[in-house]
């Protein structure tokens, strides 16, 4: 399981993130809720790996893993869809999944069951990713990341700016890699709605502090609500 510890991150003299603390475990999705700007990507970017953490720790399978690098992290099992999708425009869906093996050992393949996953891509190798829709990114996005074979995934706001009939799609496969393949899974969005159906524990973010969280039956729908919208 993933327990994030009280972490606290600062830009400058900027404080980002104060004390917080989130957890995932292996099938279950863990939704991060919060208005813009509250740091709900910074939190993310600690995770993986790509932003520095000032205090408090980060707990990957029993193991502290604050200290390593991105590509440390990666090996070790963290996979991340980052916000935006940053798929490589000019690289063809091929190249873009096989970005995702370089710190795989020698030999390794992208796995069959990405296509499984999303028929499209398979249907697309050749094309270059910048050529996708929006929505054929995103599910290029999240088949990148698995084409490493995680055991947590972390997705940033993979419904952003999609088409309902995709983030249907989306919705789907993050179920089934929870529940089915018994992923670990980090969720952030920013539409509640989207997130209640899925998720199994929330964390509702307010300027860079974990204003209310825990398992989804335990909280109350207007109190989340509220927090959204201050
Ligand atoms: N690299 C950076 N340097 C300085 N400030 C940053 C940096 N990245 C983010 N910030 C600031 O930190 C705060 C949190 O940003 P972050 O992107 O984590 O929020 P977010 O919750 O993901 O927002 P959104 O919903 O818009 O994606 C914001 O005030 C942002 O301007
Ligand atoms: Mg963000």
């Amino acid at each position: 399981m993933l327990r994030v510890e009280s972490i606290d991150l600062s830009y400058g003299a900027s404080r980002c993130l104060r004390s917080v603390s989130v957890e995932a475990n292996p099938g279950q999705i863990t939704c991060v809720l919060g208005r813009n700007g509250v740091g709900k990507s910074s939190l993310m970017r600690a995770i993986v790996g790509l932003e520095r953490i000032q205090g408090g720790k980060i707990l990957w399978e029993g193991k502290d893993v604050s200290a390593l690098a991105p590509a440390d992290r990666a090996r070790a099992g963290i996979g991340y869809v980052p916000q935006g999708r940053e798929i490589f425009p000019f690289l063809t869906v091929q190249e873009n999944l096989e970005t995702a093996l370089a710190a795989a050992p020698r030999g390794s393949k992208v796995p069959e069951e990405v296509f499984t996953l999303f028929p499209i891509l398979k249907q697309f190798l050749r094309r270059r990713g910048g050529d996708l829709s929006g929505g054929q990114q995103q599910q290029l996005a999240i088949a990148r990341a698995l084409t490493a074979r995680p055991r947590l995934l972390i997705l940033d706001e993979p419904t952003e700016g999609i088409q309902p009939s995709v983030i249907k799609d989306i919705a789907r496969v993050i179920r089934l890699l929870a529940r089915e393949k018994n992923f670990a899974v980090v969720l952030v969005e920013q539409y509640y709605e989207f997130a209640r159906e899925l998720a199994d524990r929330i964390a509702v973010m307010v300027r860079g502090e974990v204003a209310l969280g825990g398992p989804i039956g335990e909280l109350d729908d207007e109190s989340v609500r509220r927090l959204l919208t201050v």
